[in-house]
């Protein structure tokens, strides 16, 4: 690395490195060899057959209630789209994945924002929120390694929104493509195992654990809401892309998942702990909660130094973040998020002073 290339924390995304480049080519040959036509023609808007079924049993749920997309993005926004209409109230965490917030607001949902705490969203504020009249049609809640706060939704207040969810009765959308990436702590049942009302909806996603570029993700949920949804992708793209579907159902029916979860896996906690090394030396006056999975950590700013002015000085000394004020309707002026998935333990360290820097030339200015 030159000390001139930028060191970017601001991809969600994995480094190339930890992508199972070879395994995806064995897959790739095999399903084109064993199942040519599954895999060439165009199929249904459900989505490939064998990778249904593999999402089915890992997930425990029935085939029928999995629907296969292109990336989980668009199964959020199928979704979004067909339960939400202009001036509906959506429940939303503060902060939040920023294309959540696009995607509601091109719909011109009314959004109800909740705070997340270190163990997630404040399931008081909501209960308070709903007890004095608030009727939502949907809650979106990120349940684990949460993007771009890092944290994760204890078991306790999964069990409380689900029980929320089905007094109230509004679906509770779980966002959940960074479950199986946890490399510390122990795993916490979903809510949509918790579920026994039919009110949780579930998208996951292959980006985090296989790559991004493979665009596949799926939705679960009732069967008769999945058809309905089905029914929309018919008429958005006939059908996603089997290609791309029976490469991950020939990756995972092979055991290749496994050993690419545990790669992934075994990175990002080499970089988390490098990145919460590197902010103790370089910028001891940050404040987080160290993640125990995922690719995220939500970095509140020493000194009061403004995120907005932040990015562009970070810019400026060659190394990305995004301020937190792109993942907030209101707020985030104090916080950024830093993604570790993308970068090496080496670029972290640099990247880290340099973003010390930074903030060094701010407060310089300031006084
Ligand atoms: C919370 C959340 N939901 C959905 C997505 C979309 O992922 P995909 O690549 O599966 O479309 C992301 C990607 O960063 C995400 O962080």
């Amino acid at each position: 690395m030159g000390s001139t290339d930028t060191i970017s924390f601001a991809r969600g995304a994995p480094s190339l490195d930890i992508v199972a480049v070879d395994d995806l080519r064995a897959a790739a040959d095999r399903a084109f060899s064993e199942d040519p036509a599954g895999a060439f023609s165009y199929g249904n808007a459900w989505g490939y057959g064998p990778l249904r079924e593999w999402i089915a049993e890992r997930q425990e749920v029935d085939t029928n209630r999995v629907l296969a997309t292109n990336g989980s993005l668009q199964a959020d926004d199928f979704l979004f789209r067909h339960l939400v209409s202009s001036g509906d109230l959506v429940v939303v965490e503060a902060p939040t994945y920023d294309r959540t917030l696009l995607a509601l607001r091109n719909i011109g949902a009314d959004l109800l924002t909740i705070p997340l705490e270190a163990d997630g969203i404040d399931v008081g504020a909501l209960e308070a929120a709903l007890e004095e009249g608030a009727r939502p049609k949907l809650a979106h809640i990120i349940s684990s390694f949460h993007n771009p706060a890092g944290c994760t939704l204890s078991l306790e207040k999964r069990r409380r929104l689900v029980d929320l969810a089905e007094r109230h009765d509004f679906v509770l959308f779980e966002d959940d493509p960074y479950v199986e990436l946890r490399f510390e702590g122990e795993d916490v049942p979903t809510m949509l195992s918790l579920d026994q009302s039919d009110h949780v909806v579930y998208a996951s996603s292959f980006s985090k654990t296989v790559c991004p570029g493979i665009r596949v993700g799926y939705l679960i949920g009732p069967p008769d809401l999945m058809g309905e949804i089905a029914a929309m992708a018919t008429t958005t793209y006939i059908s996603p892309s089997m290609v791309s579907q029976a490469i991950v159902a020939e990756f995972c029916r092979s055991g290749a998942i496994d050993r690419s979860i545990e790669t992934v896996k075994a990175a990002l906690r080499k970089r988390r702990d490098t990145l919460v090394d590197a902010l103790g030396r370089h910028l001891p006056g940050a404040r987080f909660v160290s993640p125990e999975g995922g690719y995220f950590l939500w970095a509140e700013l020493p000194d009061g130094t403004d995120s907005r002015a932040l990015q562009d000085a970070a810019d400026e000394h060659g190394v990305k973040i995004i301020k937190g004020t792109d993942f907030l309707i209101e707020g985030g002026e104090d916080a950024c998020r830093l993604a570790y998935s993308g970068v090496t333990p080496d670029q972290i360290d640099e990247g880290v002073s340099r973003l010390a820097a930074a903030v060094e030339s701010l407060n310089g200015a300031k006084a």
